[in-house]
This record gives structure tokens, C-alpha cells and sequence, in this order.
């Protein structure tokens, strides 16, 4: 063969493998869309791909023959100084209930495949009132840490896969990658531990619906890596808030980074969604969930309730009255890098206990792993706490029992075991 040729052929094969890797599927996720028979994946790639396409079946197949439904999806850019790559997201379609799907994601024009990976779709139209038992984890302020140092997320994620099986869905309730941290101060976020953090969870968010609300910790160059980066079933891609419905139980996730007064987009939508839910579900479980909580009792800024900062008075003002007016029965936060929960609770007044509820339940789970470490120091108890507050790093687990009872489990990272339950009864609050 002529040698010129041969360097031809040489460096179109070097040049066509640097572009293959840049293209190889990292950091997939699964979300929920607006509509119940489908399911988005969301992927990163260093370059950009040809065709994003995730293939879905559900029998196992190969990706070579292409035997499977198709979909191609879209690519979307950082347009932000200090982030590159592409964020990949497709949407599997048509999706029957309480059916196991295999999928892979990759480029269709160069067919490059991720592994083969699987997610079960939830029983979509649950009978009128009917509940069907799930599982759903709940955590706030992880992290990515460098190596595997005791206080870190590895250990969340780890005890999480050793429950995969058991588990449904998963809500990390915002402070997510903590890419703001490590920076130098020119940077807007650090997209390394941004990366990190994502392919971390990869093994639990390729198999499980990944939900987020944003934390403070998620808010650099106006939350729009965030929001690139999780796609959510929101109505217009700059909203952070969202509703979905998972076997007969409506989640709520707002955002408290965002204007959350009365009168606000974001205040009209979450009324407008409540109000809406009850009407047809008087006695249905409403599960709400932001970063930010409404009571917490570490010694810190935000949980101070000697001397409430004014933001949090604010916060209180703006939205306690819409969890009390349409029966919200659990409310779930991070921020506070740490555990605890309240009896029921209304503009600081016990409302009747768990067995007999007469206002919302909140629990704080800010126990994710974070860089920043747990927050040690309690207040002298409020009226309203149970008793029960930890400073060590654990996950929630919200066990969906039936339409009158909820169990909700605080797991401690440390070995990897409940140490903390209680059952919530459906509530009525008086109004
Ligand atoms: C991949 O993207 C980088 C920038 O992120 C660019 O410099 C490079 O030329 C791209 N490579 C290919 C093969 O497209
Ligand atoms: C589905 O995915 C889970 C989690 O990765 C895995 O444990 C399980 O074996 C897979 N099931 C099948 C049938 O491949
Ligand atoms: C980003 O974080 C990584 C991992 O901690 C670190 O090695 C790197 O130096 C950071 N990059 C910048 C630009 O600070
Ligand atoms: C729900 O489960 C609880 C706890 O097992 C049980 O006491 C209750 O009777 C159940 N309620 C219904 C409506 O099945
Ligand atoms: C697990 O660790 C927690 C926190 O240190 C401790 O309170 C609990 O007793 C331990 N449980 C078991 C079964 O080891
Ligand atoms: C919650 O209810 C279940 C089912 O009735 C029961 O087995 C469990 O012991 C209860 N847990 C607590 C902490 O009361
Ligand atoms: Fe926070």
C-alpha cells in the first residue's frame, strides 16, 4: 500500500478515536417528564455527539441491531465561561405501567452505546384513592469529596446501592455537587467536582428517577448550571419547581433560591398546584420538599429561633399558610447538616401528634456528606421538636405503606442502619 495512504489511514483512525471518547456517555439520569408514561435520561459527553439517542425495550437487546423503540434527543451547551461539554437528553415515550424497560444512551450515527441499564415504570393511574406501596429516598448536602474520607458522600451513595432494590425514587433535596466551594475566586463553580459528583451517583441514577430542588450551593451564574444539568418535570425550562404523582402519593418540589413571595410565579404556581390536588383528592398524601427548612434547631443562622433571620421570617410568612390550608402532610429539607423531626407543627403550635395529625410533619435531612461537615451545636429544644435530632451523616427512607399510613426511617451512614422511624397517620387539619 502506498505510505501515504497508510498515514492516512493512520491518523483517520487516531483522530476518529480521540472524537469516540470524547463522546462517550458519562453521568446518566433518569427524571420524571410532565407526562406519566414517560421517562427523560439525561447525559454528559466532552464533544458533542451526532445524534443523542437512547434506545429502550422491554426485553434485553443488542444496540448493534437496533432492535429496540428509538428516540433522539436534543443537545444542550453551557454558555457559561469555566463549563464545557454537552449535556445530552432524550425521552422514552409511550411507556406501559409497572413495566421493566432496558436502555442504553450514545450517539446513533456513530454508534457508540452506553451499557445496558434499567429503570420500572410506577402503576400510573392507581384506582381512585388507592395507594400502592413504594419507597423513596430523601437527602440533602452531599457532595463530592476527594478520596473516600469518613465524612463524605461515598458512604451515602454506597448504603444507597446496597438498598437499590428496595428503593423507587430518589429526592436529593438540594446543595447538591458543591461545585462553588474548591474554586478559585475567579471561577464561577468548579466543573470537575460538578462532574464528579454526577458520575458518582451514576449507578443509582441510571437505574432510579434522580429529583432535585436547588440549594444555595447550586445557585452559581444564576442557577443555570443547575438547571442544564437536572432536568426536571418543570413547565418552562428557568422554573425550579414541579409536581409529579408516583403511585397514588403527589410530590411537591419547589425552590427556595427563587422568589417564593405571595403574588410570585413560583408562590402562584405551588397554590395553584395545591389547590388543585385537594380538589380532587381530599384525603390524598401531599410529600412537599425544598432546601430550605421551616424549622430546624442547630445552632446556625437559619435555625435560629431565638433571633430569626429575617429572610426566614419571610420564608415562614410566604408558604407555611399554604402547607396548613391544603393539608400538606410532610415537608422535607436539607440546609441544616443535620437530622431531626417536628411533632406536627403550625406557626410554632403543636397540632396534634402523629397518630392523630392536625398540621404538617417536617423533617430535616441535610446529612448527605457535605464538604462543609455536620453542624454539632443544638438549641435548647422548642416546643415542637420531637426529641429526635442527630448531627451524623444518614438518608431518609419514606416508606409508602397505604392511604392512611406513611413510615418514614433515618439511616446512619456510619454502618448503615435505621436508628431512627415513625409512622405518620393521614391527617384532617381543621381550618
Ligand atoms: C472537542 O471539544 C473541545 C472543546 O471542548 C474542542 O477543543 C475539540 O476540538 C473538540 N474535538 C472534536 C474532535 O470535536
Ligand atoms: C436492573 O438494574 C439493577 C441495578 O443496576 C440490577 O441490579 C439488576 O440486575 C438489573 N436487572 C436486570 C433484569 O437486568
Ligand atoms: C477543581 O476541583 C478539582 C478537584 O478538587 C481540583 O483538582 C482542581 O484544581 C479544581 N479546579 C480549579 C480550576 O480550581
Ligand atoms: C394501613 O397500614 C396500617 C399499618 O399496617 C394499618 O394499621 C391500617 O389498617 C392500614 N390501612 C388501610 C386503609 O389499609
Ligand atoms: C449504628 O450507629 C449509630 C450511630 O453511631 C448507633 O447509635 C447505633 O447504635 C449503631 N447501630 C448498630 C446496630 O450498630
Ligand atoms: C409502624 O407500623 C408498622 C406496621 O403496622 C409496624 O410494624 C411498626 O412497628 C410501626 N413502627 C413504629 C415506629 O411505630
Ligand atoms: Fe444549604
Amino acid at each position: 500500500m502506498d505510505k501515504f495512504i497508510i498515514l492516512f489511514l493512520f491518523l483517520f483512525l487516531n483522530i476518529s478515536n480521540v472524537f469516540t471518547e470524547n463522546v462517550i456517555p458519562e453521568s446518566i439520569k433518569l427524571a420524571f417528564t410532565k407526562s406519566k408514561d414517560q421517562m427523560r435520561v439525561t447525559w454528559y459527553t466532552i464533544n458533542e455527539t451526532k445524534a443523542p439517542t437512547v434506545l429502550f425495550s422491554t426485553e434485553m437487546f443488542e444496540p448493534i441491531q437496533d432492535s429496540s423503540f428509538t428516540s433522539i434527543g436534543e443537545i444542550i451547551s453551557y454558555d457559561t465561561i469555566g463549563f464545557d461539554g454537552k449535556i445530552n437528553t432524550a425521552v422514552m415515550s409511550s411507556l406501559s405501567p409497572s413495566t421493566m424497560y432496558f436502555y442504553c444512551v450514545g450517539d446513533k450515527s456513530l454508534n457508540i452505546w452506553s451499557s445496558i441499564f434499567n429503570f420500572t415504570t410506577n402503576q400510573f393511574d392507581a384506582p381512585f384513592g388507592k395507594v400502592i406501596p413504594f419507597t423513596t429516598s430523601f437527602f440533602g448536602d452531599m457532595g463530592w469529596i476527594e478520596g473516600d474520607s469518613l465524612n463524605s458522600d461515598v458512604y451515602t451513595v454506597d448504603n444507597l446501592i446496597s438498598r437499590i432494590n428496595e428503593i423507587q425514587i430518589l429526592h436529593h433535596v438540594g446543595d447538591i455537587a458543591y461545585a462553588d466551594k474548591q474554586k478559585p475566586y475567579n471561577l464561577p463553580g468548579n466543573q470537575t467536582i460538578w462532574n464528579k459528583f454526577q458520575n458518582s451517583i451514576s449507578p443509582l441514577s441510571s437505574h432510579l428517577p434522580y429529583l432535585t430542588c436547588p440549594g444555595n450551593h447550586d445557585r452559581f451564574i444564576d442557577l443555570s448550571v443547575y438547571t442544564k444539568t437536572w432536568q426536571m418535570p418543570v413547565d418552562f425550562e428557568s422554573d425550579s419547581w414541579y409536581s409529579y404523582d408516583y403511585n397514588g402519593i403527589h410530590f411537591v418540589g419547589f425552590s427556595s433560591e427563587h422568589d417564593y413571595f405571595p403574588l410570585s410565579s413560583q408562590h402562584t404556581w405551588i397554590e395553584n398546584d395545591l389547590k388543585q390536588y385537594r380538589k380532587s383528592n381530599p384525603n390524598g398524601w401531599i410529600v412537599m420538599y425544598s432546601h430550605r427548612p421551616f424549622y430546624c434547631s442547630v445552632v446556625w443562622d437559619w435555625c435560629s429561633n431565638i433571633d430569626v433571620v429575617e429572610s426566614k421570617k419571610i420564608y415562614l410568612w410566604s408558604l407555611e399558610d399554604l402547607l396548613y390550608k391544603y393539608n400538606v402532610d410532610l415537608f422535607i429539607s436539607g440546609h441544616a447538616h443535620s437530622y431531626e423531626r417536628t411533632l406536627p407543627v403550625f406557626k410554632n403550635k403543636i397540632m396534634g401528634d402523629v397518630e392523630s395529625p392536625k398540621a404538617t410533619v417536617h423533617i430535616v435531612v441535610g446529612t448527605g456528606g457535605d464538604v462543609e461537615g455536620e453542624d454539632m451545636i443544638w438549641q435548647p429544644s422548642q416546643q415542637w421538636t420531637t426529641g429526635l435530632r442527630t448531627s451524623i451523616n444518614g438518608f431518609g427512607l419514606l416508606n409508602v405503606i397505604n392511604s392512611t399510613t406513611l413510615n418514614w426511617q433515618f439511616v446512619a451512614n456510619i454502618n448503615n442502619t435505621i436508628i431512627d422511624e415513625f409512622n405518620l397517620t393521614k391527617g384532617q387539619f381543621d381550618f
